[in-house]
């Protein structure tokens, strides 16, 4: 599908991370187009990226385009009794510059009226999400379908400075891991690299426990979804290599505790030890790292030639991926790194770098 179709899903991932999640999904066989910030895929593929895509942050249908001058009524020449039950609140969002005062409350007025009058029920379920997105004389009308894709579920315990989930997974294919290869993060916080490495090699559905907004749809296929959960949730792969360290022994506590909960506390090791006195478990493999950085540049440069140095003098052989607050840190690592992107990550823009020692 292009960007001129009305119709289609949106699936909205971490920019800079657009071409990984695209690749992620083509290989399930899904046709993807990307655009900033986002990859747009046909409304069939709808249940295949709930459940599957690792990068994905949200889904949204597009309900069709309406002339900006003719809201709110213009809202009803769009489908709605395919997706709202009687009674269920509607929360409207505009994003651009479709303001005039109190539009939204009369979009969400208008839409509420045309839901399904046969699906009843509405009231107890949570507001269906609606985007207006400003695209100049048109408005495109957006439902969410799945938000806080990155929530798998297993973070209780959030360690002092998390990546999130889908960020994590989207950086380990940006660098090329290979479920069969070793995988350690010498500085794994609350684990999330080593959590999401598990479950990629292990082949495990990053939505098999989600719960997503269209699954209340009146037109919401309920029998084919709970066919692919299952199969989604039995999901089983090979066994892993993966090390999580850190030299705050709180922080793996907290990574032992999240690891139990993702059911994967028997297949990763996690060790409380400092990455200038760990040793490489193996010749070689993956070493990802999400260092601790403040806002000042030169006390962030010393960790980063701290790790650059204890790289090159112990882990040669092997590749890394490393996440960096500023581009020109690239200088302290070893060997000239092959790639570099830039992600935000909560709001802050970082590159990831990835090399070989
Ligand atoms: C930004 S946090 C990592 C967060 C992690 N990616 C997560 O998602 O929870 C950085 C971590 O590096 C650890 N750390 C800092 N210096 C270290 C060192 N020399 N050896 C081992 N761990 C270190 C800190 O204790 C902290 O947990």
């Amino acid at each position: 599908m292009s960007t001129a179709d009305p119709e289609g899903l949106r699936v909205r991932v971490p920019p800079g991370l657009e071409s990984i999640a695209a690749a992620e999904l083509r290989a399930r066989g899904i046709e993807v187009t990307e655009e900033p910030g986002g990859l747009l895929t046909r409304v069939e593929n709808l249940v295949e990226v709930l459940l599957w895509s690792r990068v994905a942050s949200a889904v949204t249908r597009r309900m069709g385009t309406v002339r900006a001058d003719r809201l709110p009524d213009g809202l009803v020449s769009l489908p709605w009794k395919h997706v709202l039950r009687k009674g269920q609140r509607v929360e409207v969002r505009i994003v651009g510059r479709v303001g005039r005062r109190g539009l939204e409350g009369k979009c969400e007025a208008v839409i509420a009226k045309l839901a399904d009058p046969r699906q009843t029920r509405g009231a107890r379920l949570p507001p269906a999400k609606v985007l207006l997105v400003d695209r100049g004389a048109r408005v495109e009308v957006a439902l969410v379908a799945g938000s806080d894709l990155w929530k798998r579920g297993w973070r209780k315990v959030p360690g002092r400075a998390p990546l999130r989930e889908n960020l994590a997974a989207g950086l380990l294919m940006a660098a090329g891991w290979q479920p069969q290869e070793w995988l350690v993060d010498p500085m794994c916080g609350s684990g999330t690299f080593p959590i999401e490495a598990a479950h990629i090699g292990l082949g495990r559905a990053p939505g098999a426990w989600h719960g997503f907004a269209a699954e209340h749809w009146p037109s919401f296929d309920t029998a084919a979804f709970e066919r692919a959960r299952k199969v989604a949730r039995a999901a089983s792969g090979k066994s892993v290599h993966v090390l999580g360290a850190d030299r705050d022994p709180r922080q793996i506590h907290a990574a032992r505790a999240n690891a139990g909960h993702a059911h994967v506390d028997r297949q990763i090791k996690l060790e409380h030890v400092a990455f200038e006195e760990l040793e490489p478990p193996a010749k070689s493999g993956l070493v990802v790292m999400n260092p601790p950085y403040g806002n000042r540049l030169g006390a962030t440069e010393k960790t980063y030639r701290f790790i650059g140095d204890r790289l090159a003098q112990a882990w040669s052989g092997w590749r890394y991926g490393i996440l960096l607050p500023d581009a020109s840190l690239v200088k302290c690592l070893p060997g000239k790194p092959a790639v570099t992107i830039m992600l935000a990550n909560g709001g802050q823009k970082v590159w990831f770098a990835v090399g070989t020692v």
